[in-house]
């Protein structure tokens, strides 16, 4: 079928909004109907030449949320008309990985889908003869999309797609971040240094986890405030002493959990530094540029701080983004104020200008 898709065609150029073609799913495959897409860091990334496992020509985009149009003849997990929120990070529930809870990094399509593939090596985006690759195994700049059945959450229908997509990535992993990795304890002080879509899914993680104090740490006054509304108790603008000012708050010994949600690795280093001696526990989520390095100082370990990585707040998207969604309907989540614009497929690139400029915490597409 023809489709219309934003395409990656060169680094560091705008994308192009453009007629495809999109092959029928294969067996274990499913043809969506996107309805809505949020606009990430991680297309503006890679469509910048920045990352070096970029690929090109691709479609990009992958927070979507849709509706289940057709099934291939193998699958069995969803439905034609099930709505879905599409997974970068997909749950085959078979793998060692997906077997164990300690990690949420399923096996089972990884090298493909790294590659912009679908799992059989091959794409199902076209543009005539040349093959359009499938990034992050999603593709929802897009009007409809071909993605793995074991990569696609099935959501509560009455859930709003346009607050459904925000959970395909940066929501979720910040609630994930603080509920999965973390393991946010009741009455506990959680420090979340950045206020973007993950940093304050992370402060309304904590806020679910039953923290009694959440400090939330930005540069933006804005920001602060859309995170006092996410439940923070405390905000601090962030730079040089916020390290001391945490320590200061916390009657010297800084906090049980720290969130690093800029993808700064000097503000990596103080989330590791604000954590309490004894038991603090540092969570980073940021992304940080090519080469780059966190510095720790050793006896910060020694004295019994320990940091994790959390890729998708570590949740497993089937079972996990779906329970998530069920949290937001039962009024324990306020997701309306993280929508700050809607735009069009058109007007994508406006997308990529308004995260740029800090204007609003996501743009949504409407399809
Ligand atoms: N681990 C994952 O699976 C995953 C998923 C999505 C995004 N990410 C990454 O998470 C990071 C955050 O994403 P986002 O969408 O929330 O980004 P964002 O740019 O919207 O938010 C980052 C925030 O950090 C703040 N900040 C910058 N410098 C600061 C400082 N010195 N002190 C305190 N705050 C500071 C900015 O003001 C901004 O509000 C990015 O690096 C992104 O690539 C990771
Ligand atoms: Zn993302
Ligand atoms: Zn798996």
């Amino acid at each position: 079928m023809e489709i219309r898709a934003a395409v990656l065609e060169e680094f560091g150029k705008p994308l192009v909004v453009q007629a495809v073609q999109l092959a029928e799913p294969g067996p274990q495959e499913v043809l969506v109907r996107l309805v809505h897409c949020g606009v990430c860091h991680t297309d503006m990334y890679t469509a910048s030449g920045a990352d070096p496992s970029g690929y090109a020509p691709a479609v990009l985009g992958h927070e979507g949320a849709g509706v289940v149009e057709r099934v291939g003849a193998d699958v069995t997990l969803v439905k034609p008309g099930d709505h879905v929120v599409t997974l970068f990070s997909p749950q085959c529930g078979e793998c060692v990985h997906c077997r164990s809870p300690k990690t949420n990094l399923c096996m089972a399509i990884r090298e493909q889908q790294n590659q912009g593939y679908l799992p059989d090596g091959t794409t199902r985006l076209h543009r005539g003869d040349e093959p359009l690759r499938h990034f992050m195994g999603t593709s929802t700049f897009a009007e409809y999309t071909v993605m793995p059945q074991i990569a696609l959450a099935k959501i509560d229908p009455e859930a709003p797609l346009a607050g459904a997509a925000l959970f395909a990535c940066g929501l979720s992993t910040g609630l994930g971040a603080a509920l999965r990795t973390a393991k946010v304890e009741e009455g506990s002080t959680a420090v979340v240094f950045g206020a973007g879509m993950v940093g304050l899914g992370a402060v309304a993680g904590a806020r679910l986890a039953g923290a009694e104090r959440i400090v939330c740490v930005d540069l933006s006054e804005e920001r602060l405030a859309l995170a006092r509304g996410q439940g923070a108790t405390d905000t601090l603008v962030g730079g040089p002493d916020a390290v001391q000012a945490i320590l200061d708050m916390t009657g010297g010994f800084g906090a049980d959990y720290t969130f690093e949600a800029t993808g700064n690795v000097n503000v990596m280093r103080q989330a590791v530094e604000a954590a309490r001696m004894g038991w603090g526990l540092c969570t980073i989520t940021g992304v940080a540029g090519k080469g780059e390095l966190l510095e720790v100082i050793p006896r910060y370990l020694i004295q019994g701080r320990r940091i994790a990585g959390s890729s998708f707040g570590g949740l497993k998207g089937r079972d996990d983004v779906p329970a998530l969604v069920d949290r937001w309907m039962a009024g324990e989540l306020d997701v309306e104020p993280f929508i700050s614009h809607r735009i069009s497929l058109d007007e994508v690139n406006r997308g990529f200008d308004l995260m740029h400029a800090q204007d609003g915490i996501r743009s949504v597409i409407d399809f």
